[in-house]
Parts: C-alpha cells; sequence; structure tokens
C-alpha cells in the first residue's frame, strides 16, 4: 500500500563539484510501500543524489527530511542508524569474512552485539522471507558477484533498513538473477518498504518501478507514474529531443582468422587463474561479441590479447605469426588497437595537447607526413574532424588532454583507436559512460572499421549491444567460454543468462 507522505523527501539538492553541478536544486521522495525509479543516462547525477541522501557527500544546498522531521547525515552511519541505507555499484563487503560476519560490520558501537547464532539465524528468515539465498558461513571472495550483491541487500534488511537505495544493481547480473532481483524488491514493496532503484535502462525502469525520476545533466526533468508514461516519452524524457541514430549493420562477409588465441591460461592481480585454456579466433571484417558478467576473465583475456598480461599456458598468433611473449609495442602497433575498460590506462598522454595526443598512434601514416616530417597541419585537421564527430568537448585543439573531463577523454581515445583502418581492435566496454549519441557514433564506427576488414573483438555487458553489432557471440564464465554461436541471432536472453551462469553450450541438446 502507498500512504501519501513520503517516508524521505530531499528538497532543493546541489551539489558540485569543481564547480560543476552534479545536482542542480532536485526534489526527490519516496513513500512507503513503493519502489521510484532514479533514471538517467550516465552522469546525469544518480549516483550523486543518492550519496547525498546516505550521508556520504553533504549538499551544497537543500533539506532532507524523515518523515516529516528535517536530519542532517554526517556519515553513512548516520543514515543507516535512520533507517536509510544503499547498496553501491561496489558492494563495499569484507572478502576475507564470512556473510554472517559482514551483517554486523560497522555495527560494533551500535550498542548491541549479538551471538553468531542469532545472527545466523536472522539471516536466513530474511532470506526466506525476500528470496535472497545465501550461506550465511562462506567468506564472500568465494561467492559470485550475483551473490555478493544478495549480501549486500540483506545486510540492509538486517540493519532495518525502510528506505533502501540500489545504484544500477542489473548491470552486474545476469537476466536471470536480474528477475530474482526484482521478485525481491516486489516482496521489499509488498512489506512496506520505500525502494530506489537507479538504472539508466528504461525496460527495467518500466517493469518494476511505481513511479520515476528523471534526471538529465544534473537537473530533474520530472516525477511521474509509471504507469501512465510509454517507453518514447520516457526516453525523451531521460536524453531530450536529440535524434538516437538506429545502427545499421550491414551484411558482413567473414574472412580468414587473423589473430588466434590457442589454450591461454593468465592469471589474475591476486595470482588466481583467471582464464582456463581458452581458445579464440578473430577474422577479418567480422566483430566476435563475447557475452559475460563482469569479472569472469574479460579484462584479463583483453590484456593477454594485447601482450599486457604474460601468458602462463597457450599461444597468441597474429597473421599467422608466433606473438606469444611478444612485447605489448608489437601488438600496440600501427594494427592492433585497444580500448581498455579501465579509461585512465588509455595511453593519452595527460600533458600533451589533442593534436599531439592523435598523432601518438598515426604518425606513421602517409597523409600525415612530409618527407621525414610530420605533416601537423593534416594532423590537426584530422583531429579536429574526429573531434567534432566524436562531440569531443574541448576549448581548443592545443590543450593538453589532462583539461578534459572523463567523458571527453574517453572519447577522444575512441575517435583516436577508431580512426585509420586498424586491423584487428579489442574493444572493452566500448560505450560504457557515454551519451546515447556518442554511443550510437562509437557503434557505427565498429561497423565501419569491420566493413573495412578489421577484425573485432567487442566484450560487452549489454546484450542487446552485443547482439545488435556481433557476427559470432562467445559466452565466458569463470574464465572459460562457455559457447560460441555462429549465428546470435539464434540465442534466446534465457539461453545467454544461463550460458553466463556456467552452463555450457553443449549441455542445451539438440535443438537448443
Ligand atoms: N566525487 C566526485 N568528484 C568529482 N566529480 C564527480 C564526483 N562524483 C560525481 N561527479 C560528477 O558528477 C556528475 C554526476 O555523476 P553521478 O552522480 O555519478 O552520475 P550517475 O550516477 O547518474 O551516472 C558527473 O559529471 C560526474 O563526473
Ligand atoms: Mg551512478
Amino acid at each position: 500500500m502507498t500512504t501519501a507522505s513520503p517516508l524521505v523527501d530531499l528538497r532543493g539538492i546541489t551539489k558540485t563539484f569543481l564547480g560543476v553541478a552534479a545536482n542542480d536544486s532536485v526534489d526527490f521522495d519516496v513513500r512507503a510501500g513503493e519502489v521510484h525509479a532514479l533514471l538517467g543516462e550516465n552522469g546525469a547525477g544518480k549516483s550523486t543524489l543518492m550519496n547525498v541522501l546516505c550521508g556520504l557527500y553533504r549538499p551544497d544546498e537543500g533539506r532532507i527530511f524523515l518523515s516529516g522531521e528535517e536530519v542532517h547525515f554526517r556519515t553513512p552511519r548516520d543514515a543507516i542508524a535512520a533507517g536509510i541505507d544503499m547498496v553501491h555499484q561496489h558492494f563495499m563487503l569484507i572478502p576475507v569474512q564470512t556473510v554472517w560476519e559482514n551483517m554486523i560490520l560497522g555495527q560494533e558501537d551500535f550498542g548491541f552485539i549479538l551471538s553468531k547464532s542469532a545472527i545466523c539465524r536472522r539471516i536466513d528468515e530474511l532470506a526466506g522471507q525476500y528470496g535472497l539465498h545465501v550461506d550465511p558461513e562462506a567468506p564472500v571472495w568465494q561467492l559470485s558477484i550475483g551473490e555478493q550483491q544478495r549480501v549486500a541487500i540483506l545486510r540492509m534488511l538486517f540493519r532495518e533498513a525502510r528506505v533502501l537505495v540500489l545504484d544500477e544493481p542489473t548491470a552486474v547480473l545476469t537476466p536471470q538473477e536480474a528477475r530474482q532481483l526484482f521478485s525481491t524488491l516486489r516482496r521489499m514493496r509488498e512489506e512496506g518498504h520505500g525502494v530506489i532503484f537507479i538504472s539508466h535502462k528504461l525496460d527495467e525502469v518500466a517493469e518494476i518501478s511505481d513511479r520515476v525520476t528523471i534526471l538529465r545533466k544534473g537537473r530533474k526533468v520530472g516525477t511521474v507514474k509509471t504507469s501512465g508514461v510509454g517507453p518514447e516519452e520516457l526516453a525523451e524524457m531521460m536524453i531530450g529531443s536529440r535524434v538516437v541514430p538506429a545502427v545499421n549493420k550491414r551484411a558482413g562477409g567473414a574472412g580468414e582468422a587473423v589473430f588466434q588465441a590457442r589454450n591461454i591460461s593468465v592469471l589474475n592481480d591476486k595470482d588466481l587463474q583467471a582464464l582456463h585454456g581458452l581458445s579464440l579466433e578473430l577474422r577479418r571484417g567480422e566483430i566476435l561479441g563475447l557475452a559475460g558478467v563482469d569479472g569472469n576473465g574479460q579484462t584479463e583475456l583483453c590484456e593477454a590479447l594485447v601482450g599486457l598480461r604474460p601468458l602462463v599456458e597457450g599461444s597468441l598468433a597474429f597473421d599467422g605469426r608466433e606473438m606469444t611473449g611478444a612485447p605489448v609495442r608489437d601488438f600496440l602497433s600501427r594494427d592492433v588497437r585497444y580500448i581498455p575498460a579501465d579509461r585512465r590506462g588509455t595511453g593519452l598522454v595527460p600533458t600533451m595537447n589533442l593534436r599531439e595526443n592523435y598523432a601518438l598512434r598515426h604518425y606513421w601514416r602517409d597523409a600525415f607526413r612530409k618527407g621525414p616530417f610530420m605533416n601537423w597541419e593534416a594532423i590537426a585537421g584530422q583531429t579536429g574532424r574526429i573531434v567534432e564527430r566524436f562531440d569531443v568537448v574541448t576549448p581548443s585543439l592545443g590543450v593538453p588532454v589532462r583539461m578534459l573531463s572523463g567523458g571527453n577523454l574517453q572519447k577522444l581515445m575512441l575517435a583516436r583507436e577508431l580512426d585509420g583502418d586498424p586491423r584487428v581492435v579489442i574493444a572493452m566496454q566500448p560505450t560504457w559512460g557515454l551519451d546515447v549519441g556518442a554511443t550510437a557514433f562509437v557503434r557505427e564506427r565498429l561497423l565501419d572499421v569491420r566493413e573495412k576488414g578489421a577484425a573485432i573483438l567487442l566484450v560487452s555487458e549489454d546484450l542487446e549491444e552485443l547482439l545488435a553489432l556481433s557476427d559470432r557471440l562467445a559466452v565466458i564464465h569463470k574464465g572459460r567460454i562457455m559457447g560460441l554461436l555462429d549465428d546470435p541471432r539464434l540465442a534466446t536472453e534465457e539461453m545467454l543468462g544461463l550460458m553466463m551462469a556456467g552452463k555450457p553450450l553443449a549441455s542445451f541438446g539438440e535443438g537448443a
């Protein structure tokens, strides 16, 4: 039942970072017994607003009311004590401790000590009530990401939160796990909690929420009853009246294999095995999609493919040439481009300007040389063109790139890596964090270089993106390929979800 007066009420919240308003006078409230979605593109200010509510940030302006009383949270602990709790995109659990130990973290000075058996009993009760099953005795590091999220959610319930905030919770889940999560959220609603569900995905918001508040560039666009708006209307509120270009994928003619990884095994940064004898082949004029829940070896795979991570076992070959153990520069030469997930390691030099950063990757092209010299005029011309096409916001081409914001750095890096005619592109989450226009543009560019014969590995968590772009589609789970689909159009989301959870394609049987 939805009651009229809100559990919490945020009024006129403004929060600026370095003079830029991440939240600009935003109002937001949540009632008991509702799921209120907070929708917006990346960078719209969703996490900031909820970090203000949960005591992580102090607002520059604005007030917070809890059941009508004004409150001032100094720390997340104050908010938790008041019944407001959040599951962050990174869960903030202690990996070496067990599930039950994580329940009482930070509660030592709340004035009560519970016995282990009482804690485990309560976990079991809550797990049953909300459908959040986990083993209380398991150390957190042994759990899958989906299970770790359940622990983080359980902890909010264990601490008796009334208002529960979930920040982009489905980003790390398989489709099946997301459905389970939604039934948990419905239970919370029935129990009279106020649930705040942060997302940038329209379909999820439409499915789970009662009301939705849309943020755009730090400002509130509106709060509406979800059942009263259609997907087009929501999209328009989220991105404005910008036109979203459709992805037009032209038929591809996949050619010969240009890049091969055979039985490769590598370790992760904790020296645990991240890939277990994995093999794949990238073919000319083709996008090989790689689906999987984040953290299943994707980063280690990409790093191994461009020589950044040593192989423990196996081999790499490029154009039939043995590349195993070759230095990074032999990979990331003119032919192989790499778009890492961690944009800080992008290979952009902060102190160099835009033209110089572009030239770093393209200096060898004939168009940019005048005999033994660099043709800076031509380089500036091309840098200007890609900056314009990728909509990189910069005062000029001559400023050091450290002056650019994160989103603009990312666009510059993508523009540089996808320019010219790369032969191999290893792209990890290339559209992550981009706005809708830039996302469509990057997808078009990937299809362009594919048409010109590049062999592309596209790693993404976005199944829709993978299905729209991939010629073949592989699924990775715990460092192994669960299956490779020669025609991704035949894949159902159900089936991909099961593979992402560790069910091999071969086990689906005939006709699957
Ligand atoms: N701690 C911070 N320091 C500086 N800028 C920040 C910080 N947190 C967020 N921002 C900026 O505020 C804006 C909104 O970010 P955020 O609230 O994370 O958006 P969302 O969660 O909707 O993706 C972005 O431009 C982001 O770069
Ligand atoms: Mg966020």
